[in-house]
């Protein structure tokens, strides 16, 4: 589809304002006010649908670590400055340099809905990711179109088996951005991200709390990762939902 709406003045500033901070920094944590400000500035309707369907993920069943505590879907697309195309469904790859544990193999999981990929608030969110991290991609590396993963992730925590939302440690996705959103907290504790430098100094950390905060990352500039998630009422369900989009070089 192309962009429904053509950005406003509004949404070039609050763009130009955050990717000015990830430029100085490598990273940055956005409010959940600011965000709120974005998507709706590039069009998000109906965030509860979008946020209840991470109640319909698969199970992840590639970790090496024998756990079955994460959920997802995923869905590639391809970004432009014309607007989004989904791509046909495809593994997820990383190699075993980004991610020793569950890199070094195609990685099939179970697509995004067609109604969730042609959903207005993801529209809002791939069109606020091209708005950021397209002008950050300096002259000459820019690609016509850009190679885009779409991840919706759930990581459960149960008595007696933490739910890991990196169970890699720290690391890089092996992309050139990358957006981490929360969508929804339920009953969890920690799940705290840090961000390192590449020499490996803790340039910052902070809890995702709050739906619609979000870690805006230069992928090839620091790694992140985040603490493991424990229930606060081990009789309760209690997970941590979050979006993950990330863009590379096609
Ligand atoms: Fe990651």
């Amino acid at each position: 589809m192309s962009w429904s709406r053509s950005p406003s003045s509004a949404f070039d500033a609050m763009t130009t304002t955050l990717s000015d901070a990830v430029a100085a920094d490598g990273f940055s944590f956005v409010e959940a006010a600011t965000m709120q400000a974005l998507l709706d500035a590039a069009g998000l309707r109906d965030w509860q649908g979008f946020a209840a369907s991470w109640g319909d993920l698969g199970l992840d069943s590639y970790m090496a670590d024998g756990g079955r505590y994460r959920r997802r879907r995923h869905a590639a697309f391809a970004l432009s400055a014309a607007g989004i195309r989904r791509k046909p469904h495809q593994p997820h790859y990383q190699s075993r340099d980004y991610n020793p544990l569950n890199g070094g193999l195609e990685r099939w999981f179970e697509p995004i809905t067609e109604a969730i990929a042609a959903h207005p608030a993801l529209e809002a969110v791939l069109k606020t990711c091209f708005a950021l991290f397209d002008p950050l991609t300096p002259d000459g590396t820019r690609p016509e179109v850009w190679h885009t993963e779409v991840h919706q992730f759930r990581v459960e925590a149960r008595a007696g088996e933490t739910g890991r939302p990196t169970p890699e440690g720290m690391h890089r996705d092996g992309v050139d951005w990358v957006l981490v959103m929360l969508v929804r907290r339920e009953n969890v504790s920690s799940g705290t991200t840090s961000i390192h430098d590449l020499a490996g100094r803790p340039l910052g950390s902070f809890t995702l709390r709050h739906p619609l905060e979000s870690a805006v990352v230069d992928d090839a500039r620091v790694f992140h990762g985040v603490t493991p998630v424990e229930p606060v009422d081990p009789a309760q369900p209690a997970f941590r939902d979050v979006l993950v989009v990330t863009m590379r070089r096609a």
